[in-house]
Protein backbone atom coordinates (compact mmCIF):
# COMPACT_ATOMS: atom_id res chain seq x y z
CA UNK A 1 0.00 0.00 0.00
CA UNK A 2 1.19 3.72 -0.57
CA UNK A 3 2.29 5.96 1.90
CA UNK A 4 -0.61 8.33 0.99
CA UNK A 5 -3.18 5.37 1.24
CA UNK A 6 -1.77 4.60 4.99
CA UNK A 7 -2.28 8.34 5.64
CA UNK A 8 -5.54 8.35 4.07
CA UNK A 9 -6.48 6.07 7.16
CA UNK A 10 -5.30 9.15 9.65
CA UNK A 11 -8.06 11.82 8.66
CA UNK A 12 -6.64 14.39 10.96
CA UNK A 13 -3.45 14.54 8.72
CA UNK A 14 -5.39 16.33 5.89
CA UNK A 15 -6.23 19.33 8.13
CA UNK A 16 -2.67 19.37 10.83
CA UNK A 17 1.10 18.29 11.11
CA UNK A 18 0.83 15.52 13.74
CA UNK A 19 4.37 15.49 15.70
CA UNK A 20 2.68 14.69 19.24
CA UNK A 21 3.39 10.88 18.40
CA UNK A 22 5.57 11.06 21.43
CA UNK A 23 2.20 12.01 23.23
CA UNK A 24 -1.24 10.71 21.49
CA UNK A 25 -1.08 9.39 17.78
CA UNK A 26 -3.56 10.76 15.54
CA UNK A 27 -7.13 8.64 15.29
CA UNK A 28 -7.25 6.16 13.05
CA UNK A 29 -9.69 4.31 10.58
CA UNK A 30 -8.57 0.39 12.08
CA UNK A 31 -8.57 1.56 15.64
CA UNK A 32 -12.21 3.07 14.74
CA UNK A 33 -13.55 0.06 13.55
CA UNK A 34 -12.29 -2.36 15.98
CA UNK A 35 -13.85 0.20 18.64
CA UNK A 36 -16.62 0.53 16.90
CA UNK A 37 -17.08 -3.92 16.80
CA UNK A 38 -17.54 -3.67 20.75
CA UNK A 39 -19.67 -0.76 20.75
CA UNK A 40 -21.61 -2.24 17.96
CA UNK A 41 -22.30 -5.81 20.13
CA UNK A 42 -22.84 -3.57 22.95
CA UNK A 43 -25.45 -2.25 20.97
CA UNK A 44 -27.03 -5.08 19.56
CA UNK A 45 -25.78 -8.19 21.94
CA UNK A 46 -26.27 -6.11 25.29
CA UNK A 47 -23.78 -8.10 27.66
CA UNK A 48 -21.50 -10.55 25.85
CA UNK A 49 -18.54 -11.55 28.06
CA UNK A 50 -17.52 -14.18 25.92
CA UNK A 51 -17.01 -11.22 23.36
CA UNK A 52 -14.87 -9.02 25.74
CA UNK A 53 -12.76 -12.25 26.70
CA UNK A 54 -12.02 -12.94 22.97
CA UNK A 55 -11.01 -9.14 22.32
CA UNK A 56 -8.82 -8.61 25.01
CA UNK A 57 -7.02 -12.04 24.38
CA UNK A 58 -6.47 -10.83 20.97
CA UNK A 59 -4.98 -7.62 22.01
CA UNK A 60 -2.17 -9.73 23.88
CA UNK A 61 -1.91 -11.54 21.35
CA UNK A 62 -1.37 -8.63 18.99
CA UNK A 63 1.13 -7.21 21.96
CA UNK A 64 2.81 -10.35 21.99
CA UNK A 65 3.76 -10.58 18.26
CA UNK A 66 4.79 -6.42 18.52
CA UNK A 67 7.59 -8.06 20.67
CA UNK A 68 8.47 -11.56 19.76
CA UNK A 69 6.70 -12.73 22.65
CA UNK A 70 4.30 -15.39 23.25
CA UNK A 71 0.74 -14.71 24.39
CA UNK A 72 1.06 -16.50 27.51
CA UNK A 73 3.40 -14.26 28.55
CA UNK A 74 1.67 -10.85 28.58
CA UNK A 75 -0.79 -9.63 31.09
CA UNK A 76 -3.28 -6.53 30.77
CA UNK A 77 -3.34 -3.49 33.26
CA UNK A 78 -4.43 0.25 32.61
CA UNK A 79 -0.77 2.16 32.42
CA UNK A 80 2.58 2.05 33.01
CA UNK A 81 2.31 3.59 36.69
CA UNK A 82 -0.17 -0.01 36.98
CA UNK A 83 2.51 -1.92 35.24
CA UNK A 84 5.25 -0.86 37.31
CA UNK A 85 3.18 -1.16 40.93
CA UNK A 86 2.55 -4.86 39.84
CA UNK A 87 5.95 -5.79 39.32
CA UNK A 88 6.71 -4.33 42.55
CA UNK A 89 4.80 -6.20 44.43
CA UNK A 90 6.39 -9.14 43.23
CA UNK A 91 9.42 -7.94 44.81
CA UNK A 92 11.65 -8.96 47.01
CA UNK A 93 12.90 -11.99 44.93
CA UNK A 94 14.62 -14.24 48.29
CA UNK A 95 16.98 -11.85 49.82
CA UNK A 96 17.20 -9.70 46.70
CA UNK A 97 15.14 -6.32 47.67
CA UNK A 98 17.39 -3.74 45.91
CA UNK A 99 16.24 -1.83 42.82
CA UNK A 100 18.41 0.83 40.87
CA UNK A 101 16.24 2.89 38.54
CA UNK A 102 17.17 6.10 36.75
CA UNK A 103 16.55 10.01 37.46
CA UNK A 104 15.90 9.66 33.47
CA UNK A 105 12.66 7.48 33.70
CA UNK A 106 8.92 9.01 33.32
CA UNK A 107 8.39 10.33 36.90
CA UNK A 108 5.69 7.70 37.51
CA UNK A 109 8.07 4.91 37.31
CA UNK A 110 10.15 6.61 40.14
CA UNK A 111 7.44 7.62 42.29
CA UNK A 112 6.08 3.29 42.24
CA UNK A 113 9.73 2.67 43.53
CA UNK A 114 9.65 5.35 46.12
CA UNK A 115 6.33 4.30 47.51
CA UNK A 116 7.87 0.73 47.69
CA UNK A 117 10.31 2.25 49.50
CA UNK A 118 8.80 3.79 52.24
CA UNK A 119 6.95 0.95 53.11
CA UNK A 120 10.02 -1.12 53.58
CA UNK A 121 9.56 -3.34 50.74
CA UNK A 122 12.53 -2.40 49.00
CA UNK A 123 15.83 -0.73 48.83
CA UNK A 124 16.78 1.93 46.13
CA UNK A 125 19.13 3.94 44.39
CA UNK A 126 18.95 6.18 41.15
CA UNK A 127 21.62 6.09 39.26
CA UNK A 128 22.52 9.73 36.73
CA UNK A 129 24.06 10.09 33.83
CA UNK A 130 24.88 13.66 32.51
CA UNK A 131 24.38 12.72 28.63
CA UNK A 132 20.94 10.49 29.35
CA UNK A 133 22.92 7.54 27.89
CA UNK A 134 22.59 4.85 30.58
CA UNK A 135 25.67 2.04 30.31
CA UNK A 136 26.51 -0.80 32.44
CA UNK A 137 29.37 1.65 33.58
CA UNK A 138 26.38 3.87 34.93
CA UNK A 139 24.97 1.49 37.45
CA UNK A 140 28.14 -0.43 38.13
CA UNK A 141 29.05 1.36 40.91
CA UNK A 142 25.44 1.07 42.47
CA UNK A 143 25.21 -2.56 42.09
CA UNK A 144 24.98 -4.71 45.37
CA UNK A 145 24.76 -8.70 46.02
CA UNK A 146 20.67 -8.41 47.00
CA UNK A 147 20.08 -6.15 43.45
CA UNK A 148 17.11 -7.51 42.10
CA UNK A 149 16.24 -5.22 39.33
CA UNK A 150 17.56 -2.68 37.01
CA UNK A 151 14.50 -0.72 35.83
CA UNK A 152 15.31 1.36 32.92
CA UNK A 153 13.55 2.74 29.87
CA UNK A 154 14.32 2.15 26.49
CA UNK A 155 13.76 5.63 24.68
CA UNK A 156 13.46 8.58 27.31
CA UNK A 157 10.76 10.73 27.53
CA UNK A 158 12.48 13.94 27.34
CA UNK A 159 14.92 13.59 24.76
CA UNK A 160 14.30 10.28 23.43
CA UNK A 161 18.06 8.81 24.26
CA UNK A 162 17.97 5.48 23.38
CA UNK A 163 19.72 2.56 25.74
CA UNK A 164 21.27 -0.29 24.85
CA UNK A 165 18.82 -3.54 26.19
CA UNK A 166 20.81 -6.04 25.34
CA UNK A 167 23.97 -4.55 27.21
CA UNK A 168 21.99 -3.80 30.18
CA UNK A 169 20.17 -7.28 30.05
CA UNK A 170 23.59 -9.04 29.81
CA UNK A 171 25.10 -6.37 32.91
CA UNK A 172 22.09 -6.96 35.08
CA UNK A 173 22.01 -10.91 34.44
CA UNK A 174 25.75 -11.49 35.15
CA UNK A 175 24.99 -10.08 38.67
CA UNK A 176 22.61 -12.16 39.68
CA UNK A 177 19.45 -9.17 39.05
CA UNK A 178 16.55 -8.66 36.33
CA UNK A 179 16.09 -6.03 33.81
CA UNK A 180 12.63 -4.20 34.04
CA UNK A 181 12.25 -1.98 31.07
CA UNK A 182 9.88 0.43 30.31
CA UNK A 183 9.69 0.81 26.35
CA UNK A 184 6.47 3.10 26.14
CA UNK A 185 8.05 5.54 24.16
CA UNK A 186 9.85 3.23 21.75
CA UNK A 187 6.97 0.56 20.83
CA UNK A 188 5.46 1.21 17.60
CA UNK A 189 8.73 3.03 16.17
CA UNK A 190 11.11 -0.23 16.26
CA UNK A 191 11.46 -3.64 16.00
CA UNK A 192 12.33 -4.65 19.15
CA UNK A 193 12.76 -8.64 20.30
CA UNK A 194 12.50 -9.08 24.16
CA UNK A 195 14.25 -13.11 23.18
CA UNK A 196 17.21 -11.39 21.93
CA UNK A 197 17.55 -8.27 23.83
CA UNK A 198 17.05 -10.73 27.40
CA UNK A 199 14.67 -8.74 28.53
CA UNK A 200 12.76 -10.34 31.79
CA UNK A 201 10.07 -7.31 32.21
CA UNK A 202 8.51 -5.07 29.91
CA UNK A 203 6.09 -2.33 30.45
CA UNK A 204 4.29 -0.54 27.48
CA UNK A 205 1.03 1.70 27.39
CA UNK A 206 -1.16 2.47 23.68
CA UNK A 207 -1.56 6.22 23.33
CA UNK A 208 1.69 6.65 21.81
CA UNK A 209 3.19 4.90 18.60
CA UNK A 210 0.79 2.10 19.13
CA UNK A 211 -1.49 4.39 18.08
CA UNK A 212 -4.70 3.72 20.88
CA UNK A 213 -6.47 5.14 23.74
CA UNK A 214 -5.48 6.02 27.05
CA UNK A 215 -6.64 3.30 29.64
CA UNK A 216 -4.51 0.29 28.69
CA UNK A 217 -1.26 -1.37 29.53
CA UNK A 218 0.71 -4.81 28.96
CA UNK A 219 3.62 -6.07 31.13
CA UNK A 220 5.68 -9.06 29.72
CA UNK A 221 7.16 -11.29 31.86
CA UNK A 222 9.30 -13.98 30.43
CA UNK A 223 8.02 -17.62 30.64
CA UNK A 224 10.46 -18.74 32.84
CA UNK A 225 9.97 -15.95 35.58
CA UNK A 226 6.34 -15.75 35.69
CA UNK A 227 5.29 -18.35 37.41
CA UNK A 228 8.28 -18.21 40.22
CA UNK A 229 6.60 -14.89 41.49
CA UNK A 230 3.74 -13.90 43.80
CA UNK A 231 2.27 -10.42 43.12
CA UNK A 232 0.74 -8.79 45.96
CA UNK A 233 -1.14 -6.94 43.59
CA UNK A 234 -4.07 -8.71 42.37
CA UNK A 235 -7.71 -9.27 41.28
CA UNK A 236 -10.10 -11.95 40.34
CA UNK A 237 -8.83 -11.82 36.71
CA UNK A 238 -5.13 -12.97 38.52
CA UNK A 239 -7.03 -16.55 39.29
CA UNK A 240 -6.55 -19.76 36.83
CA UNK A 241 -10.67 -19.42 36.71
CA UNK A 242 -11.77 -15.67 37.31
CA UNK A 243 -15.15 -17.50 36.92
CA UNK A 244 -14.83 -19.94 39.68
CA UNK A 245 -15.82 -17.24 42.37
CA UNK A 246 -14.39 -18.32 45.34
CA UNK A 247 -13.17 -15.78 47.63
CA UNK A 248 -11.77 -18.34 50.41
CA UNK A 249 -8.62 -19.43 48.14
CA UNK A 250 -6.07 -18.10 46.89
CA UNK A 251 -4.37 -19.29 43.42
CA UNK A 252 -2.55 -17.66 40.80
CA UNK A 253 -3.32 -18.01 37.15
CA UNK A 254 -0.64 -20.12 34.66
CA UNK A 255 2.16 -18.14 33.10
CA UNK A 256 1.82 -13.59 32.79
CA UNK A 257 -1.96 -14.34 33.85
CA UNK A 258 -1.18 -13.63 37.36
CA UNK A 259 -0.33 -10.23 37.03
CA UNK A 260 -4.01 -9.34 35.86
CA UNK A 261 -6.55 -7.68 38.09
CA UNK A 262 -9.79 -6.97 37.57
CA UNK A 263 -12.03 -6.11 34.70
CA UNK A 264 -9.73 -5.45 31.86
CA UNK A 265 -10.16 -1.85 29.86
CA UNK A 266 -12.23 -3.50 26.84
CA UNK A 267 -12.85 -0.92 25.14
CA UNK A 268 -9.36 0.41 24.91
CA UNK A 269 -8.34 -3.45 24.18
CA UNK A 270 -10.20 -3.15 21.34
CA UNK A 271 -9.00 0.15 20.34
CA UNK A 272 -5.38 -1.41 21.25
CA UNK A 273 -5.42 -4.46 18.84
CA UNK A 274 -6.93 -2.00 15.99
CA UNK A 275 -3.48 -0.07 15.84
CA UNK A 276 -1.24 -2.54 16.79
CA UNK A 277 -2.36 -4.38 13.54
CA UNK A 278 -1.48 -1.90 11.79
CA UNK A 279 2.00 -1.70 12.72
CA UNK A 280 2.54 -5.15 12.62
CA UNK A 281 1.18 -5.58 9.00
CA UNK A 282 3.21 -2.90 7.36
CA UNK A 283 6.47 -4.53 9.80
CA UNK A 284 8.21 -2.46 12.46
CA UNK A 285 11.45 -3.27 10.24
CA UNK A 286 10.58 -1.08 8.08
CA UNK A 287 8.54 1.44 10.45
CA UNK A 288 12.32 1.53 12.07
CA UNK A 289 14.11 2.25 8.79
CA UNK A 290 11.43 5.21 8.15
CA UNK A 291 11.94 6.81 11.33
CA UNK A 292 15.73 6.77 11.26
CA UNK A 293 15.28 8.91 8.13
CA UNK A 294 13.15 10.85 9.05
CA UNK A 295 14.67 11.04 12.66
CA UNK A 296 17.99 11.91 10.72
CA UNK A 297 16.40 14.47 8.88
CA UNK A 298 14.41 16.13 12.16
CA UNK A 299 18.51 16.20 13.36
CA UNK A 300 19.87 18.32 10.01
CA UNK A 301 16.98 20.43 9.96
CA UNK A 302 18.05 21.45 13.83
CA UNK A 303 20.92 22.30 13.06
CA UNK A 304 20.75 23.97 10.07
CA UNK A 305 18.44 26.22 11.41
CA UNK A 306 21.01 26.86 14.59
CA UNK A 307 18.09 25.69 16.96
CA UNK A 308 19.31 24.37 20.11
CA UNK A 309 19.47 20.27 19.74
CA UNK A 310 18.26 18.06 23.27
CA UNK A 311 18.73 15.09 21.41
CA UNK A 312 21.46 13.02 20.45
CA UNK A 313 23.06 13.51 17.15
CA UNK A 314 23.48 9.56 16.12
CA UNK A 315 20.00 8.58 15.28
CA UNK A 316 21.21 5.12 16.23
CA UNK A 317 21.15 6.22 19.80
CA UNK A 318 17.70 8.29 19.53
CA UNK A 319 14.11 6.92 19.32
CA UNK A 320 11.26 8.85 16.97
CA UNK A 321 11.59 12.02 19.05
CA UNK A 322 13.67 14.69 18.21
CA UNK A 323 13.28 17.19 21.20
CA UNK A 324 14.31 20.98 20.59
CA UNK A 325 15.42 23.10 23.61
CA UNK A 326 13.07 26.42 23.43
CA UNK A 327 12.70 27.33 27.43
CA UNK A 328 9.24 28.12 26.93
CA UNK A 329 7.80 24.77 25.71
CA UNK A 330 4.36 25.02 26.70
CA UNK A 331 4.21 28.61 24.81
CA UNK A 332 5.76 27.05 22.21
CA UNK A 333 3.42 24.14 21.88
CA UNK A 334 0.15 26.86 21.85
CA UNK A 335 2.49 28.79 18.95
CA UNK A 336 2.56 26.19 16.92
CA UNK A 337 -0.96 24.52 17.34
CA UNK A 338 -2.65 28.02 15.99
CA UNK A 339 -0.94 27.01 12.82
CA UNK A 340 -2.20 23.21 12.86
CA UNK A 341 1.15 21.99 14.12
CA UNK A 342 0.83 19.43 16.58
CA UNK A 343 4.27 19.12 18.94
CA UNK A 344 4.82 18.23 23.10
CA UNK A 345 6.04 20.40 25.37
CA UNK A 346 8.02 18.17 28.54
CA UNK A 347 10.05 20.59 30.59
CA UNK A 348 12.11 23.22 28.60
CA UNK A 349 11.85 21.13 24.94
CA UNK A 350 9.19 20.87 22.63
CA UNK A 351 9.28 17.34 20.75
CA UNK A 352 8.94 16.56 17.53
CA UNK A 353 7.77 12.83 17.18
CA UNK A 354 7.17 11.63 13.54
CA UNK A 355 5.44 8.62 13.02
CA UNK A 356 6.17 6.11 9.60
CA UNK A 357 3.35 8.21 7.87
CA UNK A 358 4.99 11.86 8.52
CA UNK A 359 6.37 13.57 5.90
CA UNK A 360 9.98 15.44 5.44
CA UNK A 361 7.40 18.67 4.59
CA UNK A 362 5.82 18.18 7.81
CA UNK A 363 8.90 18.56 10.05
CA UNK A 364 10.21 21.50 8.06
CA UNK A 365 7.11 23.41 9.04
CA UNK A 366 7.26 22.60 12.24
CA UNK A 367 11.05 23.66 12.54
CA UNK A 368 10.50 26.84 10.41
CA UNK A 369 7.47 27.79 12.88
CA UNK A 370 10.02 26.87 16.12
CA UNK A 371 13.05 28.88 14.28
CA UNK A 372 9.35 32.26 13.62
CA UNK A 373 8.93 31.61 17.30
CA UNK A 374 11.94 32.08 18.61
CA UNK A 375 12.73 35.23 16.44
CA UNK A 376 9.49 36.79 17.43
C1 LIG B 1 8.24 6.45 28.99
C2 LIG B 1 6.91 6.68 29.66
N1 LIG B 1 6.54 5.88 30.67
C3 LIG B 1 5.38 6.05 31.31
C4 LIG B 1 4.51 7.07 30.96
C5 LIG B 1 3.23 7.26 31.71
O1 LIG B 1 2.56 6.07 31.84
P1 LIG B 1 1.11 5.92 32.47
O2 LIG B 1 0.42 7.24 32.40
O3 LIG B 1 0.48 4.88 31.60
O4 LIG B 1 1.29 5.45 33.86
C6 LIG B 1 4.84 7.92 29.92
C7 LIG B 1 3.88 8.97 29.54
O5 LIG B 1 4.00 9.89 28.94
C8 LIG B 1 6.07 7.74 29.25
O6 LIG B 1 6.46 8.54 28.26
Amino acid sequence: MSLQKYREMFPILSEKVHLGNCSQSPQSVPVMRAMNEYLENWRIVGMDWDFWMTGVERAKASFARLIHADEDEIAMLSSVSDVTSMVASTLPFGERNHVITTVDEFPTVGHVWHAHQHRGHIELDFASADDKMYTPAVFEPLMRPTTALLSVHHVGYYNGAKQNLKQLAEFAHSNGAYLFVDAYQSLGTCNLNVKEQGIDFLASGNLKYLLGLPGVAFLYVKKELAEQLSPAMTGWFGRQNPFYFDSTHLDFGSGARRFNTGTPPVLAAFAARGGMDLLNEIGLDAIGARINELSEYAVEGVKSRGLNLASPEDVSQKGANTAIRVGDSHAVEVYLMARNIIASARGDVIRLAPHFFSLESEIDQALDAILEWAKH
